[in-house]
């Protein structure tokens, strides 16, 4: 792939993650050739509108069933023809046939270690359990909610003061840094799914990814 690998990214509320791939597409090698967004009102749209990437918006409650709508929703991504497809903050669960459809080129951002804590309000729960460290991980969507192959981990302390608030910031300041180069790998030809494992420059990556830790 060369520098104009196109990616679309599907979001479902504030953006911030798509605000920052639209400030590293540049320099990260890829161009975001459309947002697509399930929720009408999502912030989101504004970031990409002001950046002038194309929106659309698919609103998933005009639609019967999951099936249906992702069908339309994979109608919707061929007129854009993606190299990749980002999922950023992007809140609903895919069908089986919309992920064999792309497989091996989604990408999901997770406000966690995986595979710990899959799921919603994973800052509380790591506060409930009493955990020392959280983080966020960036891993290949499978059928398996939250539990396609982990690319790259960033693992930050919890201290006694922590509040869901705080964790949430400083988790997006990760996710902030890390989504966009991981992107970047993927579009430079350098990231692939194989099987159920994760290569780097031809190398298999450990079972949940390269781990960084910050303090
Ligand atoms: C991010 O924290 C992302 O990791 C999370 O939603 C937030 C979206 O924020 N995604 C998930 O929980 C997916 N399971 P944003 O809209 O500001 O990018």
């Amino acid at each position: 792939m060369n520098e104009s690998c196109s990616i679309v990214v599907l979001i479902s509320g504030n953006g911030s993650n798509l605000q920052a791939l639209i400030d590293h597409r540049q320099s990260g090698g890829f161009e975001i050739s459309a947002v697509i967004c399930n929720e009408p009102d999502a912030y989101g749209l504004q970031r990409a509108a002001k950046a002038g990437i194309p929106t659309v918006v698919l609103n998933h409650r005009d639609y019967t069933d999951r099936e249906q709508f992702d069908q339309q929703l994979i109608k919707c991504i061929a007129a854009f023809t993606p190299q990749l497809l980002v999922l950023a903050g992007y809140m609903r669960i895919l069908s089986a046939g919309f992920v064999q459809h792309y497989h091996g080129r989604i990408l999901n951002i997770h406000p966690s270690l995986l595979p710990a804590y899959r799921g919603t309000n994973t800052h509380q729960r790591v506060l409930d359990a009493g955990d020392l460290t959280h983080g966020v991980s960036v891993h290949f969507v499978t059928e398996e909610l939250d539990g396609g192959p982990v690319v790259l981990q960033v693992e930050i302390p919890v201290a006694a003061s922590d509040s869901k608030e705080s964790l949430s910031r400083r988790i997006a300041e990760q996710e902030h840094r890390i989504y966009p180069e991981v992107v970047s790998w993927f579009c430079g030809g350098r990231l692939k799914m194989h099987n159920s494992s994760v290569l780097l420059d031809d190398k298999r990556l450990p079972e949940f990814g390269i781990r960084r830790t910050v303090n």
